[in-house]
């Protein structure tokens, strides 16, 4: 069985990040959300994986390679313009093959693995799919499933759902699924929906899938889920200190400190991670933090965030349920401030409290 993971899309809502890097390249505990799906992949013992790229193709196949640190072959293949996931699966036609595959959407932290879709089925299906309860499925593809696990009707978003059941973000497709990317038209939305693909599939009399399961999967395309997601994640780190933490600080609970990251004067509550090269003094941090390799971190307290690579928070009070961008910079006014200076790129977004 092979794999597709989407890595494009367009990430509007996690603008500005999406500006100028990939969102599935994003760090949870420190390491890039398609990270994870690729080793779930690896684990369930597919070894062909085809990731399909966009505009930041160029840095996710520099950091990804040919997927031998995985133990997988990638090959990357260039989607020219975001124009669904069902289209993501015609472009990748020569690449699949006449073989069954996983769709994997490359922004989705589906703990726990996804054997039970590359163990197989009792019965041959053109789609098996993965479906959750959710309180809100109208931000979801909902599933209309029957006492057998036979799907009966999907929909994409709708305003009045006919269930409680939505898509994972990870399925099961025979080559029948080639023919219905053919077939169908794109949506309001401009995009050749992956939810019409399986619906012709359902319509054409081919047998679709789903499994009920309750693991806290998610998809991290929003601030909010990127923290929350870090949250679980690091809820499940092992801590150990590699690196240099001075007398004059504590660290309380699970931390992780690598190999060439220092803490001075600091008081850490995990969990928490703290990459390569960072550097924490005299602040508060944690719980629930990531601070990225190269960060700094001086005269402040944090919780609840996320720091990219090289970001530095100097005299900040208070941060929380923050995601901060590579290099990018809080600091404290030079004067008392008579008012907030702010060097913001397009679609950031600021909250203040005076
Ligand atoms: P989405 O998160 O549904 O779409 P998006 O990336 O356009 O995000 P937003 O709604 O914030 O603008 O996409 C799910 C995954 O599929 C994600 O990893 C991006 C990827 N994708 C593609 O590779 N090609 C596509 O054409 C689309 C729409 C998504």
């Amino acid at each position: 069985m092979k794999a597709l993971v989407l890595a494009g899309g367009t990430g509007s809502r996690l603008r500005p990040f999406t500006y100028s890097g990939a969102k599935q390249l994003l760090p949870i505990a420190n390491k890039p959300v398609l990270f994870y799906a690729l080793e779930s992949l690896a684990a369930a013992g597919v070894r062909d994986v085809g990731i399909v790229v966009g505009t930041h193709g160029p840095a996710i196949r520099e950091l990804t390679g040919d997927g031998g640190g995985f133990g997988l072959r990638i090959t990357y293949l260039p989607q020219p313009r975001p124009l669904g996931l069902a289209h993501a699966v015609l472009i990748a036609r020569d690449f699949l093959g006449d073989d069954d595959f996983l769709l994997y959407l490359g922004d989705n932290y589906v703990p726990g693995g996804v054997t039970e879709l590359t163990r197989g089925a009792s019965a041959p299906a053109a789609a098996r799919l993965l479906v959750t309860r959710v309180p809100d499925p109208s931000a979801f593809g909902v599933a209309e499933v029957d006492a057998g696990g036979r799907v009966l009707a999907l929909e994409e978003k709708p305003d009045t759902p006919r269930s409680d059941l939505a898509l994972i973000g990870v399925y099961a497709f025979s080559p029948a699924v080639h023919e219905a990317v053919r077939a169908i038209g794109p949506s309001a939305r401009g995009e050749l929906e992956i939810t019409h693909a399986i619906q012709w599939l359902i319509d054409q009399g081919h047998p679709v899938h789903a499994t009920v399961t309750t693991r806290p999967w998610r998809d991290t395309g929003s601030v909010e889920d990127m923290l929350e997601v870090n949250r679980e994640v690091l809820d499940v780190l092992e801590g150990g200190v590699e690196g240099k933490v001075d007398p004059g600080s504590t660290l309380v609970g699970r931390v992780r400190v690598a190999e060439g990251a220092v803490v001075r004067g600091s008081r850490v509550v995990g969990p928490v991670v703290i990459g390569a090269g960072a550097v924490v003094s005299n602040s508060s941090v944690g719980p629930y933090t990531s601070i990225g390799e190269d960060c700094r971190v001086a005269d402040s307290a944090i919780e609840y965030s996320v720091l990219l690579r090289g970001a530095r928070i100097e005299g900040a009070v208070r941060i929380e349920a923050s995601l901060i961008g590579r290099g990018a910079v809080v600091g404290q006014a030079p004067h008392p401030p008579q008012a907030h200076r702010l060097v913001l790129g397009d679609h950031s977004k600021v909250h203040l409290t005076s």
